[in-house]
């Protein structure tokens, strides 16, 4: 019973050291493709999520196939997360997978791209019509008086190329759109496409590529005719870092990009609402803005010092994570010491428990032990009593045989020790112990006062004389037999004798 309550503490101890800290969000991210682009937004997402302990964010790669993108979110699906994203690959492939999400009750957020389903719970990405629209006007701009326009588009199976191109046309006048060819976002489709138009012989003026990545390989398509010169090339996104379409603005590689946001702490912060039931947006439209020579250099100090503090709360966050590491270090083996302390009060527990039985056990077995000990007293004393009396039954028949021997010899005047010795069957040194033991007296002093008690039976019961008696009884000197009476009886047998006559007459 008394171990009842350690017993509990032991096991809140041992529930304590495998629950978590806190109930961690699974945030399933399907990403459509792997390029520049797509890394800075995974890697924006990442950053965000690292503000949210209870979060965990899980991010799968289609690598541009919408198959494996399905394939990646019906995964998500069987893993039970408690939110997915999907910066779908294309519109309607990728729909029917993000509708089974929607019907698990995981709620999705579609980003970037969007789906052709509107069961979807938000939406956060730019204004891609708006986008299209923005470079149409600026191309129209930069041709007043007319001129050939290229378009590569990106995938026409995603939204934002469908968008961009739509924006695009719609705004373009003046110039004329030549060719629109689909690049799938991709630099080195949209160099043979570019490669293709210009051998074809076209006059080309600007080429509007739906994105830096394809704009850049139209230039070096035509670059590799010697052709560059005399074109515009325009993108989209405006990535900054190496190679980023800041950088070939401002290396007059493109004469303009349109910033393209990826909102990757805008949709963490949506999940996270969505997640903690509070009140969120469905549509977050991400704000764009066009970059050339104009604003190129201001906007890559503005993304270096973004760049520097994001590197900086990296380094922080690096920190924190170390901190956080050593705390729960620190709780484990804090833990661990109070288990073991437990075990320890435990072990003491049921040490105490089995001295005391112990002891109780030694005091039982104390007590069963003095009464062992008092019957074999008492069978002792039994054993002692019984040989006393068969000692005792032992000495009377001795005695008897004794006493009978001396009585059959009693007139033998020559009676030895030796002859009684020998009718018997002991040692003289025997006789004389049994004897006086018996009777107090050796066993001569036995056969005198047999031979007296005899000799006062014949005064008393015969007519016999003194001297008579004397000799009947083995006295072998009437002196003697006289001195021995007297002593014994108080009296002369000769007394007795003369008594007796005085009777008769
Ligand atoms: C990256 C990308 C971007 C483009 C966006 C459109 O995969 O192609 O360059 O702006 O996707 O969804």
């Amino acid at each position: 019973m008394r171990i009842r309550p350690v017993a509990y503490i032991f096991i809140l101890l041992l529930a304590s050291c495998g629950k978590p800290a806190g109930w961690q969000y699974v945030i399933g991210f399907s990403q459509c493709a792997d390029d520049e682009w797509r890394c800075a937004m995974d890697r924006e997402m990442e950053q965000e999520a690292l503000f949210y302990d209870d979060i965990s964010l899980i991010i799968r790669n289609a690598g541009g196939d919408s198959k494996r993108q399905s394939a990646d979110i019906e995964a998500f699906i069987e893993e039970k997360v408690d939110l997915l994203v999907v910066s779908p690959n294309e519109e309607g492939p990728v729909a029917p997978a993000v509708e089974k999400a929607c019907d698990a009750g995981i709620p999705v957020i579609v980003a970037d791209r969007n789906v052709s389903s509107d069961k979807i719970t938000a939406f956060v990405g730019a204004d891609n019509f708006y986008i299209g629209k923005s470079i149409g006007q600026y191309v129209s701009g930069l041709l007043p008086d007319g001129g050939k326009v290229v378009e590569i588009t990106g995938l026409m199976g995603s939204t934002p190329a469908k968008e961009r191109h739509e924006g695009f046309t719609s705004a373009l006048s003046g110039a004329e759109l030549s060719r629109s060819e689909d690049a799938g976002w991709m630099r080195t489709d949209a160099y043979d496409r570019m490669l293709e138009i210009l051998r074809s012989g076209e006059r080309i003026d600007v080429v509007f590529a739906h994105n830096d990545e394809m704009a850049y390989g139209a230039y070096m398509a035509a670059k590799s005719l010697g052709r560059q010169k005399g074109i515009s090339f325009i993108g989209v996104d405006a990535l900054s870092g190496p190679g980023g379409g800041q950088e070939l603005v401002r290396d007059g590689i493109l004469n303009a990009s349109f910033i393209y946001p990826s909102g990757g702490d805008r949709i963490i912060q949506t999940a996270v609402s969505i997640l903690h039931g509070k009140p969120y947006d469905k549509v977050i439209r991400l704000g764009t803005s066009i970059v050339d020579k104009g604003n190129v250099r201001l906007l890559e100090m503005q993304s270096r010092h973004i760049e520097e503090r994001q590197a900086k709360i990296a380094v922080l966050n690096g920190l924190l994570s170390g901190m956080q590491e050593s705390y729960r270090r620190q709780r484990q083996y804090l833990t661990l010491s109070v288990a073991a302390m437990a075990v320890m009060v435990l072990v003491l527990i049921v040490l105490v428990y089995f001295y005391r039985q112990k002891k109780s056990l030694n005091r039982q077995l104390a007590s069963e032990k003095r009464t062992v000990e008092q019957q074999k007293e008492q069978l002792l004393k039994m054993q002692r009593q019984v040989e006393a009396a068969m000692v005792k039954n032992a000495d009377r028949l001795f005695l008897e045989r004794f006493d009978r021997a001396v009585s059959d010899n009693l007139g033998d005047e020559n009676l030895s020790m030796e002859k009684l010795c020998k009718e018997l069957s002991v040692s003289r040194v025997q006789l004389y112990r049994k004897v006086k033991s018996c009777t107090g007296e050796s066993p001569s002093g036995y056969i005198r006062t047999a031979r007296l008690k005899k000799a006062h039976d014949l005064l008393l019961t015969t007519d016999l004389t003194a001297a008579e008696v004397c000799y009947t009884t083995g006295f072998n000197s009437p002196s003697y037999f006289a001195k021995c009476f007297k002593s014994f009886y108080g009296a002369l047998p000769s007394d007795y004798v003369k008594q007796k006559s005085k009777i008769n007459l």
